[in-house]
């Protein structure tokens, strides 16, 4: 197959689809690769090292579109690269469709094959190619807590860890899945007191073996959320229904009940929310104030660590990738049900069921 990787031109978006080394691996299965000049560079990737590993630079995004089989990107098509789709091609990204018919609609117009990162899911409903940003905006999310707690951006001036003498700060744990854990390990490794709430015994129960006495896990009741709000110098929102909605936990009126310069991280605002006061930012003016809370709400954290993320991120779409490539789509689709679970629109049908419901368009089951 032809390979091809266009540069990334979504504001604020520095992740690229391969690194050198998927190149690499893409090159000992026969495949050829081209990479659009300056691609990789957000992530500090020269095209020097593509090229060393086999890749062909080529000065033009058209080109790339044209002529390769199968575009691997980061981030959805944005409205100027809708006249590069075309019939035939397999667009390999996150798409996150299901708050974007207008693309949806294009995409099957266009008769594109859209591979969504988002809908690859294993047999236990796990969703591994959205796993890893996932960790990464959760240890992120106390790394900026901590930061939008300094007197200077509005917060309480606290240090989290503490020093000898002087109390160490608290930080709240709404959600203990993905996010939730891994903000958790930087919380404790901070030496932050650590209370994580979640609605799931199991999950709880989970996070009391890893993390021993250095955490206290909660069961989220509403009285349970309030003593968290009280208490907590940084709250962290991690709540997840699986396709749905975040669930609005905290009310405008809570904020009263929390510490003044205390910061809220919302790290499931990409869903929405957990707050009601929550509203999506960008990593070009992250916070704003309500009420004398902080609140840190951008929805593409992990843009802000783009090598670590393009890194984590390839990691687990490459095994994908290099299937689909050496297989054909159609052949992948029939022996990895996780393929095609990830197929959300195909010969121009939408054939991905949550997608369909959520644009209200019709859903054809997939066909060969
Ligand atoms: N902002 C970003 O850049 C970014 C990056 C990655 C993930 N996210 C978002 O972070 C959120 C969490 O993702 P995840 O991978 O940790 O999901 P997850 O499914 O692993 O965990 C969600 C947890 O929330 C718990 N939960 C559900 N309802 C609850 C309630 N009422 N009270 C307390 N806990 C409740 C669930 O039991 C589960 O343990 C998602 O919205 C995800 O899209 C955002």
């Amino acid at each position: 197959m032809k390979i091809g990787v266009s540069k990334e031109i979504k504001k604020h978006e520095y992740r690229v689809g391969i690194t050198p080394q998927c190149v690499k691996a893409y090159r000992n299965n026969e495949h050829e690769v081209f990479i659009e000049k300056g691609a990789g560079i957000g992530s500090g990737y020269e095209d020097e090292e593509y090229k060393n590993n086999g890749a062909i630079i080529t000065e033009d995004k058209e080109s790339i579109f044209d002529s390769c089989d199968m575009i691997i990107k980061v981030k959805e098509p944005v409205e100027e690269e809708y006249e590069l789709l075309h019939d035939g091609q397999i667009i390999y990204t996150y798409f996150h469709l299901a708050a974007d018919k207008k693309l949806a609609l294009t995409l099957m117009e266009k008769g594109v094959t859209a591979v969504a990162y988002e809908t690859i899911e294993l047999p236990d409903r796990s969703l591994p190619c959205l796993i890893p940003m996932s960790e990464i905006a959760g240890r992120l999310a106390v790394q900026e807590g901590a930061k939008y707690l300094e007197k200077e951006y509005g917060g309480r001036g606290i240090l989290l860890g503490g020093v000898p003498g002087v109390r160490r700060g608290t930080i709240g744990i709404i959600g203990g899945g993905v996010v939730g854990t891994n903000a958790c390990k930087m919380a404790v490794g901070i030496g932050a007191n650590v209370m994580v709430l979640d609605i799931n015994a199991k999950q709880l129960a989970y996070l009391d073996d890893i993390f021993g006495s250095s955490i206290t896990t909660l069961y989220a009741t509403d009285a349970n959320l309030e003593y968290t709000l009280k208490e907590s110098d940084l709250l962290i929102g991690a709540v997840l229904l699986h396709g749905e909605a975040t669930p609005k936990l905290i009310k405008q009126s809570h904020l009263k009940l929390m510490k003044p310069g205390a910061v809220i991280v919302d790290v499931s605002v990409d869903q929405g929310g957990f707050a009601e006061t929550s509203r999506p930012t960008t990593h070009d003016d992250p916070i704003y104030i309500v009420d004398g809370i902080v609140h840190y709400c951008v929805s593409n954290m992990p843009g802000a660590v783009a090598r670590s993320s393009t890194i984590a991120l390839t990691s687990v779409t490459l095994q994908y990738g290099l299937q689909i490539a050496n297989k054909g789509i159609e052949e992948a689709i029939k022996q990895n049900d996780a393929i095609a679970k990830g197929i959300n629109t195909f010969h121009g049908k939408c054939v991905h069921p949550g997608v369909a419901k959520s644009c209200n368009i019709p859903f054809v089951p997939y066909t060969t």
